[in-house]
């Protein structure tokens, strides 16, 4: 089979190669390189000694896109192309609809006019909001996002079981990401985030480098066993390989098919500074900051439906996350940049 991957080199896009390419899959990327470098597709070839198609084109510019489908044969899309920092999609928020709205409505029209009609979504745990339940199921309700990149998952989501119902020939897999943290275990392909991160895990690793002085943690008096929030963290291989495992799903009756990939673990921030403090060897210090605007308390997923139907279980826990996560950082410490 031949997978076009769709932002493919970013995070979560060049570990999904890494695995697809290892189970023998053809691989061909299409990015445009906003928030990426072609770095990541040399290590990514490196890593598994196979080679993939890279296009560096722009899901906006609809003739690339159909210009590469008449070239390629292309079995399935893995669609992870899109912008990602929720604090940046309040303030600009027409770039985000326009980028993750406009570039996934073009996409799908260059599919359907190519005749390639199964396709995996990533979407978001944001999608649930402050969550009416933990452990979170597939069937919590899904409640208005706070932010404009909240917004464009939970939209797509509509506008991709609108498109399946327009027409049945039409597979859907939309994954709910959980908190994607960690490296490849070869210290080669990680999350290389651009200016002062805004995610937990690249703030830690940093501070850890030496680059920034210490943690901030936002809020102590949520209600958690510690006061900080929780949240489930999911090693970045294992989501690749959930994405492996919903492609098989192609190969049954065509259909919408939704799942949670987390590990159905919560680890508060304290403890995440405490696994990655054991990691890198020396006590990180942290100061207790005011929480942050739009946070919950707790988010952790039931993923026990992607169990049942698509055989696949986490593997790793929060140690072995952090241990890789300071691999890549310790072998990378400028990111691709170097
Ligand atoms: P990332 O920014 O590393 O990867 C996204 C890639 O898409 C980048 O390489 C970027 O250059 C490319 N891209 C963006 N707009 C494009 C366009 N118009 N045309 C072509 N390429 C374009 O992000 P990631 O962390 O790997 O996330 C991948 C997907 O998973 C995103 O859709 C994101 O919203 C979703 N997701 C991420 C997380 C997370 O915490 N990382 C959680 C839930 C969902
Ligand atoms: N946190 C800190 N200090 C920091 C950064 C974060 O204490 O410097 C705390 C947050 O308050 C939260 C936890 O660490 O309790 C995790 O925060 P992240 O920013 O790493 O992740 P979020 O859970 O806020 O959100 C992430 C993505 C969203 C996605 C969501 C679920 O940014 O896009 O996971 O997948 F929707």
């Amino acid at each position: 089979m031949r997978i076009l991957v769709t932002g493919g080199a970013g995070y979560i896009g060049s570990h999904t190669c890494v695995e697809l390419l290892n189970e023998g899959y053809d691989v061909v990327v299409i990015d445009n390189l906003y928030n990426s470098s072609a770095k990541a597709l040399d290590r990514v070839q490196e890593i598994t000694g196979k080679s993939l198609t890279f296009y560096q084109a722009d899901l906006l510019d609809q003739p690339a896109i159909d210009a590469i489908l008449d070239q390629e044969t292309i079995d399935a899309v893995i669609h992870f192309a899109g912008y990602k920092a929720v604090g940046e999609s309040v303030q600009k928020p027409i770039e985000y609809y326009h980028n993750n709205m406009t570039g996934t409505l073009l996409l799908c029209d260059s599919m359907r006019r190519h005749g390639i009609k199964n396709i995996i979504f990533s979407s978001s745990a944001t999608v649930y909001g402050d969550p009416a339940m933990i452990l979170i199921t597939e069937e919590c309700p899904k409640k208005t996002p706070t932010n404009p990149y909240g917004q464009t998952k939970t939209m797509l989501e509509q506008v991709l079981i609108d498109i399946r119902k327009s027409d049945p020939e039409w597979n859907v897999i939309l994954l709910r990401y959980f908190n994607p943290i960690g490296a490849h275990k070869s210290g080669k392909i990680g999350e290389d985030p651009k200016g002062i991160p805004n995610n937990l895990l690249p703030y830690v690793a940093q501070v850890a480098i030496g680059k920034l002085p210490s943690i901030g943690v936002f809020g102590n008096d949520y209600d958690t066993p510690d006061g900080t929030g929780v949240r489930d963290y999911i090693h970045v291989v294992d989501l690749a390989r959930g994405h492996v495992k919903a492609l098989a799903k192609f190969n049954e009756e065509k259909d919408v098919r939704i799942y949670n990939l987390g590990t159905g673990h919560g680890y508060s921030v304290l403890q995440v500074i405490s696994a990655f403090s054991k990691a890198c060897g020396r006590e990180l210090p942290y100061v207790i900051k005011p929480r942050r605007a739009g946070d919950i308390a707790t988010c952790y997923c039931d993923p026990d439906k992607a169990r049942r139907e698509l055989g696949w279980v986490a593997e790793y826990g929060i140690d072995e996350m952090c241990m890789d996560s300071w691999n890549w950082q310790q072998k990378n410490p400028n990111g691709y940049a170097d």
